[in-house]
């Protein structure tokens, strides 16, 4: 069973909170501003997640936020390790970061998150780049208090990357960005160490959060207005199976749908292995929960699939898809794909390709394979050329673009409520916001409409989103 980090070890966190708010009062006092305080984020929601902590303990500490690096007196970058594209961005970032605190000597940089998790590259980062003062792992994030008083007044790095795996860290402030909606983890870690992932050695042992903490949690965010709740987890499938109760994810999902305010639940991820058909019950008959189910499959070969350690097959799969779609038939469904694990033949990744063309997704990730060292695909070899997995990879994208287009194109002149999110990145007289099946509507609208949600018209279908006015009412 999980454990909650104790109320000492969470008061020790305090006082160096307020060690550190002396601190930037200091800094306020002589510099007549308080420090300013500089965060990106690599990777998937959980991290998104754990960034909006690292942001709320920093503006309890008194730190204001800026939006590039440059003029920050502290930087933080919450690092992902799931493919090597994203830590090889991060190496370029502290290269730069390089040049720029050699003429800001009070600049403090810190790295944190999946990456920093792993031996070989925090030994790396403190021999190639000892301009990075402060590392710490997943596991030592409520330290941070801590850890950055320590940075800002010993000489030397600091370095926290052990591993408390089990224990659960709870009521660590939050900075979140968004009003009307909020992420909400239920579950840390995973334990299904499939053979090309390194999230599990990054991340620990799947732990869930006691049902009344997060209870606690959406109802507080519900009652401060925001109306749109995200669960999650690596496999919110597992929730409670280390817990001491019988709550499992669907009924979880029963009691959040429960709570008044709340207008909308999605959640992520689910693994195809533990979709439970109490779970598919729980989605059709909870009204607030989207019709709209995140389901990766990874790979279509059977011969694939067991050697990525996936325990299912593909006729399983497209049966569990069958079966939701039969209970919840407007469904929207995404997944995730690798191209190119080591023992993918070109016959392989036909059976991918007739995956997506049976289950017809409105939305796909898709990754080409990265080898992650300490993994036991890493030790695969591998049956086809780079060149041969960027060809699959393109014809991949070719045949997904033109599912996800002809499936936007049954939305046209149908009334869609939206919920607003902001304005659209490209035009800012248009808003963008999303339907309950998560696609994304550009339509004209006053900047009023922010965080509400309205009836919008689907003129027109995109292949990544749609069009439409705003509907009469
Ligand atoms: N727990 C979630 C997501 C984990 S990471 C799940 O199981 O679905 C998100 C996605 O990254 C995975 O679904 C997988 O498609 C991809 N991924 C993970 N490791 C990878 C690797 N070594 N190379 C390429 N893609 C990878
Ligand atoms: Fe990685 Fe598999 Fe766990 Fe997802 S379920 S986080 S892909 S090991
Ligand atoms: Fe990356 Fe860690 Fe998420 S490795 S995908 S940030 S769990």
């Amino acid at each position: 069973m999980a454990q909650i980090i104790s109320e000492k070890e969470i008061k020790v966190q305090r006082d160096f909170l307020y060690k550190l708010k002396e601190y930037t009062a200091n800094f306020c006092a002589e510099n007549g501003r308080p420090p300013f305080a500089h965060t990106e984020t690599y990777g998937c929601q959980q991290n998104e997640n754990d960034t909006e902590r690292i942001r709320g303990i920093l503006e309890e500490a008194g730190y204001e936020f800026t939006d590039t690096a440059d003029n920050a007196e502290l930087v933080i970058y919450n690092t992902c390790a799931v493919r090597e594209n994203a830590e090889q961005k991060v190496f370029g970032r502290i290269g730069i970061l390089k040049h720029i605190k050699e003429s800001r000597r009070d600049m403090t940089i810190a790295l944190c998150g999946c990456m920093v998790q792993q031996e070989h590259i925090t030994k790396k980062i403190r021999e190639v780049h000892p301009q990075v003062d402060l590392i710490f792992g997943t596991h030592a994030l409520y330290k941070l208090p801590e850890l950055l008083y320590r940075t800002l007044t010993e000489k030397g790095a600091v370095v926290d990357i052990e591993n408390s795996d089990g224990k659960i860290a709870e009521d660590i402030p939050v900075k979140r960005d968004s009003d009307s909606s909020a992420w909400v983890s239920v579950m840390y870690g995973c334990n299904n160490f499939c053979t090309y992932c390194i999230v599990p050695y990054v991340r620990g042992r799947e732990r869930s959060r006691e049902p009344e903490k997060i209870m606690d949690e959406v109802r507080a965010l519900a009652k401060s207005g925001c109306t749109e709740i995200s669960l999650l987890g690596q496999n919110v499938n597992s929730y409670g199976k280390d817990l001491d109760t019988d709550i499992d994810f669907a009924e979880l999902l029963r009691m959040v749908n429960g709570i008044d305010g709340v207008e909308r639940i999605r959640f992520m991820t689910s693994h195809p292995k533990d979709l439970s058909d109490r779970l598919i019950d729980a989605m059709a008959e909870c009204g607030k929960v989207c019709r709209q189910l995140h389901l990766p499959f990874q790979a279509g070969s059977d011969k694939v699939l067991a050697d990525m350690n996936r325990r299912y097959t593909k006729e399983q799969y497209l049966s569990k898809i069958e079966k939701i779609k039969a209970r919840i038939p407007d469904i929207s469904l995404s997944t995730d794909v690798i191209v190119g694990f080591p023992t993918e033949t070109n016959e392989d990744f036909e059976e991918t390709l007739d995956v997506l063309r049976r289950v017809r997704f409105d939305h796909i990730f898709s990754f080409i394979y990265s080898r992650r060292e300490g993994t036991p695909a890493a030790r695969m070899e591998f049956v086809l050329s780079d060149e041969q997995i960027h060809k699959n990879f393109n014809r991949l994208l070719e045949v997904q673009n033109e599912i996800a287009k002809q499936n936007n194109e049954k939305y046209v002149g149908k009334i869609e409520k939206v919920l607003v999110e902001g304005e659209s990145k490209t035009d800012k007289a248009v808003l963008s916001g999303r339907t309950d099946t998560s696609k994304i509507v550009n339509f004209r609208g006053g900047y009023e409409l922010i965080g509400k949600y309205v009836d919008v018209k689907i003129t027109e279908a995109h292949t990544w989103s749609l069009n439409g006015e705003l509907a009469e009412k």
